[in-house]
């Protein structure tokens, strides 16, 4: 069920940020929220993502809260600790690995993220079927391979969730195979035709 890796679905989440930059330039603050966020391979990728595409300022203004039902307690700690097995990497291109990720001085089989990127990251523990949103005024909900597990009437009820935790033209955006059905039309907008990126009316 937590399966994820670095950099996975690299390309629609670089696209969701080239579409973001208009949007989001003039802002003081800006949230993005992982909600299903795993172990935190997502919520990390889209930070140095970010970090690599944004210039100083913009990114200092960032938040990126991550999420997950956590159901045993295990994410939290990795994610705030920011230290991974050195064969979670395989999948990282090799110049962001050199740039991010350090050796562990105290054990060699791991490494760590490096503070600016961690800095931008907070985890909190949070079941997106109790239909809460983590905090209001968000700016980018991205939320991959956890909605094929709802059935069609809570993935209603959660994207209703997302459109309440959403502000006004901010964006959302799924793995390519979960659609938003076009009865929520009126809610979202479809922004590009090659990923599953929404945007709040
Ligand atoms: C397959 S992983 C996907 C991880 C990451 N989003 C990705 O695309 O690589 C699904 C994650 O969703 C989380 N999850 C499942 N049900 C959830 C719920 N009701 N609320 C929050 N997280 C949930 C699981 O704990 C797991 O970490």
């Amino acid at each position: 069920m937590a399966f994820s890796f670095f950099f996975r679905d690299e390309y629609p989440m670089v696209l969701a940020i080239e579409k973001l930059i208009p949007y989001i330039n003039g802002l003081s603050h800006v949230t993005f929220w992982s909600a299903g966020c795993a172990m935190g391979q997502e919520p990390y990728s889209l930070a140095i993502l970010l970090r690599e595409r944004l210039d100083p300022d913009l990114f200092s203004r960032i938040r990126l809260i991550a999420s997950d039902i956590d159901t045993d307690g295990t994410f939290g700690p990795v994610i705030r600790s920011g230290r991974y097995p050195l064969d979670f990497l395989v999948r990282i291109p090799g110049h962001i690995r050199e740039k991010y990720f350090f050796g562990d001085p105290e054990d060699p089989r791991y490494c760590r993220i490096s503070p600016d990127i961690m800095r931008i990251v907070e985890f909190h523990t949070h079941d997106i079927l109790s239909l809460q949103p983590i905090r209001s005024n968000v700016h980018c909900i991205i939320c991959k391979n956890v909605m094929l597990h709802f059935n069609n009437e809570m993935r209603s009820r959660v994207w209703e969730m997302f459109y309440e935790s959403l502000d006004y033209g901010g964006f959302l955006l799924h793995e390519h195979t979960q659609k938003i059905p076009d009865d929520m039309n009126t809610m979202f907008t479809r922004v590009v035709s090659n990923a599953q990126l929404y945007q709040k009316i």
